[in-house]
């Protein structure tokens, strides 16, 4: 008899729920994706529902449910904290209070309501980082390695080293709460005009702007920064103890200024701030990185946790770090603690063996929803709008590389949706990255933003090291790692565009200058942000980078998230459909299907398009 264990993240950050039969990963998903609200925190109904009939068993089959943090603990954290600063921050303990005492609390229970047709299933709350670390290490391709979890806070832990060996993980050493890396990162988010936990990479994005010139500031007076990367963090400049901001005057002070308001105008200090705190960031993990290293003796790094999405940080570990090899839990963030806390059941506490497989078993992270070209076909019909369906594959992908090489944006709708922040290539917007313009076009035809920072690219995997500096065999199959591009594709600007490189006050124009022969996906440091692709984690979206590399012998693409801003990734071809035609999405192609909005007739009203977007809130 097979054993059925479904893990659950919810009520604070990334809803999601994935389910593991006999240790594989069958499915997993976060809420938003079903919801179409961002970030959604609310118990993940639709991502179970749809975890279930994806590995075909009715709640009654269920034998666990894994719940991946403990309330009760966490609880306490709160009320400790609140006691500590009390009765400075009442507020924002008022505030908290009626949705802790009227879910938080009772999640046995809500549990419980919730299946109530399987009361055979045993519930287990794992530890917050307990389902980080298994996150990083159960799917990770390592027989062993040392584990390095990295968020904002769970109950009490911020940041865990520990060790991975076999079916087990150990948790050897822990920073604890109010000093905390995330938090730490969040709080400059926060300062700099970015939502907290969801603008983080843009402050990430914001960095190469700038140059590290308050770095002494913040070590001198933020952090105490010991050599083993623990550090502890002087509570005077912050106020998310107490607050409701993460920052308080005397940080305002510090920097020269109030917190900057969103949308507005970004100065240089704001660049300089990102550069500051991203070089800190970088550092405090190159260095936990070298005492877990130290004391694991391991070659192999695995990592998650919201900080472990720092991808800058990461390629730097790659680098520069001791370790041979590093793997990253592509859902880092509180989604991925619904998939650690199923695997956390079925290894450490079921004592499951397990088998590392080489490329990992996280299966590419395409672990949701996928769509039959009948049920797509069926859909289309209903709307009546025109389409073609191209039943040999390989003239679908030449009708589709011709496209691209045209200039034109595509949506990429094909098999199962990923699950992480990260569209990979199953729900993606797609463009050629050598197009002088496409960055530009991009943003404000699709995205209807002008954004400083550039695209992604995906790139083939045999070919990632004529493009990029990175070792031909090196994978990033998750976009979790930047690289600089390599030198050979980079061209020289003149004096005056030098100039406006660097002073320039409209970022988008610095970014829009042609620095290489892939301008769209080259940042002004001459990084990117590189997924690798290869034809076993991705089959179709493979071949057709390939045919793109035949007709224009260029190995690489954009690769942006299906969505517009704000909005959650397309789950359904009826998120995609609606997508593209409330956009300036030139064709869209779902399996087999492609539609080209030339010879369509359907088409938003101006009102219509308005109305699409104003779902989103701005993220
Ligand atoms: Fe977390």
């Amino acid at each position: 008899m097979s054993v059925a264990i479904l893990g659950i993240s919810a009520f604070y950050h990334d809803s999601a729920a994935a389910l593991i039969i006999d240790g594989e990963i069958v499915a997993a998903a976060q809420e938003e994706r079903f919801t179409r609200k961002k970030h959604d925190p609310e118990f993940p109904k639709n991502a179970i529902d749809y975890c279930l009939s994806e590995g075909g068993l009715k709640p009654e089959r269920l034998d666990y449910i894994a719940f991946y943090d403990k309330p009760l603990t966490k609880f306490d954290r709160l009320l400790e904290t609140y006691l500590a600063y009390a009765p400075v921050g009442f507020r924002s303990f008022r505030l908290a209070m009626p949705i802790w005492l009227k879910e938080k609390l009772y999640t046995r229970r809500t549990l419980r309501q919730h299946f109530k047709h399987a009361p055979q299933a045993k519930i287990v709350f794992t530890d917050h980082h307990e389902s980080h670390a298994a996150s990083a290490f159960f799917p990770s391709p390592f027989d062993a390695a040392a584990i390095l979890t990295l968020d904002g806070v769970g109950e009490w832990s911020t940041a865990i080293l520990g060790s991975g060996e076999g079916n087990k993980v150990r948790l050897l050493r822990q920073l604890q709460f109010p000093h905390s890396l995330g938090l730490l990162y969040s709080a400059f988010t926060y300062y700099c005009g970015f939502k907290v936990n969801s603008g983080e990479y843009k402050l990430m994005g914001l960095a190469p702007y700038g140059r590290p010139t308050y770095y002494d500031v913040i070590v001198q007076k933020l952090l105490d920064l010991k050599a083993d990367g623990s550090f502890w963090m002087n509570m005077d400049y912050f106020n998310y103890c107490q607050g409701l901001t993460m920052t308080n005057g005397r940080f305002h002070e510090l920097f020269a200024g109030p917190p900057r308001a969103p949308e507005s105008m970004l100065e240089q200090r704001h660049m300089d701030i990102a550069a500051s705190i991203q070089k800190i960031t970088e550092e405090v993990i190159l260095r936990m990185a070298a005492e877990a290293h130290r004391e694991t003796k391991l070659r192999n790094l695995v990592l998650a946790g919201g900080v472990a999405l720092n991808c800058v940080a990461n390629g730097r570990l790659l680098r520069e770090g001791p370790f041979e090899n590093i793997w990253i839990q592509p859902a880092a963030g509180d989604a991925g603690g619904a998939l650690g806390a199923a695997m956390f059941v079925w290894h450490q506490l079921l004592d499951r063996p397990r088998q590392a497989t080489p490329h990992d078993s996280q299966k590419g992270s395409l672990l949701g929803p996928q769509f039959s070209n009948e049920t797509i076909g069926s859909f289309l019909k209903e709307t009546g709008c025109t389409n073609e369906r191209f039943a040999n594959e390989g003239e679908l992908l030449g009708v589709v590389a011709h496209e691209l090489k045209e200039g034109k944006i595509v949506g990429w709708f094909h098999g199962r949706m990923e699950f992480g922040p990260r569209a990979l290539g199953a729900r993606s917007i797609l463009g050629d990255a050598r197009h002088p313009a496409m960055q530009s076009k991009m943003n404000v035809k699709i995205k209807f933003r002008e954004s400083f920072r550039p695209f992604a690219p995906c790139v083939l995997q045999e070919r990632v090291s004529d493009v990029f500096e990175m070792k031909p065999r090196r994978e990033s199959p998750y976009m979790l790692l930047v690289a600089p591009l390599s030198p050979k594709h980079r061209v020289s600007l003149t004096d005056a565009e030098r100039q406006q490189m660097e002073s320039d006050p409209d970022l988008r124009k610095r970014v829009n200058l042609v620095r290489s022969k892939f301008p769209a996906i080259t940042h002004v440091d001459y990084s990117a942000r590189i997924q690798t692709v290869d034809e076993r984690r991705h089959g179709r979206f493979y071949r057709l980078l390939k045919a793109f590399e035949e007709l224009t012998g260029s190995p690489a693409l954009v690769n942006t998230s299906f969505n517009v801003r704000g909005e959650p990734i397309v789950c359904t071809p009826q998120d995609a459909y609606r997508c593209f035609l409330a956009t300036d999405m030139d064709v869209l192609v779902m399996e087999d299907f492609v539609l080209r909005k030339e010879q369509m007739k359907e088409r938003l009203s101006a009102a219509e398009r308005e109305k699409h977007l104003a779902q989103f809130q701005l993220d």
